[in-house]
């Protein structure tokens, strides 16, 4: 079984952007940290960072097999209506991951249009938070 890890846009230059607000870990340190978390499942993890909407539109359409997914949009979090569409049409649970705490930040960062499809959102918890949600996906599919 595999768990899908979905990072969208700017996220692959985690480590160097914005340390200060991102910390400094990078993608394949949370990558590593996620397989961690879901190896004593037997799950395994399949990686995307796309910095384009629609690559990560065909990436869920091509994942429907997986038991689950961790995902962060990125600033398609504000409005990014068709990949709402395209996890709307996603078969099983996943999870929204901010490493920011968004509301303690600018006001266009405040808004969602993806979280309310979500089985739960973890925001503010640097890379911590994708452990947590992978721990949720753990304790939480069937
Ligand atoms: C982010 C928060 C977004 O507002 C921002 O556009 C990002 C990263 C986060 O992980 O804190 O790209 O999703």
């Amino acid at each position: 079984p595999e768990v899908l890890l979905l990072n969208g846009p700017n996220l692959g230059i985690l480590g160097s952007r914005e340390p200060e607000i991102y910390g400094t870990d990078t993608l394949a340190d949370i990558e590593r940290a996620v397989g961690e978390e879901v190896a004593g499942r037997g799950w395994r993890v399949v990686a995307r960072q796309h910095d384009c909407e629609g690559e990560m539109i065909r990436t869920i359409q091509d994942s429907y097999e997986t038991v689950g997914a961790i995902v962060n949009p990125g600033a398609l979090m504000i409005a990014g209506w068709s990949l709402r569409d395209a996890l709307a049409n996603y078969p099983r649970p996943w999870l929204e991951v901010h490493l920011s705490n968004v509301w303690a930040r600018e006001s266009f960062r405040h808004d969602s249009v993806l979280a309310p499809l979500a089985a739960g959102v973890i925001v503010g918890l640097g890379a911590l938070g994708y452990r947590l949600a992978a721990r949720a996906l753990v304790a939480t599919v069937p």
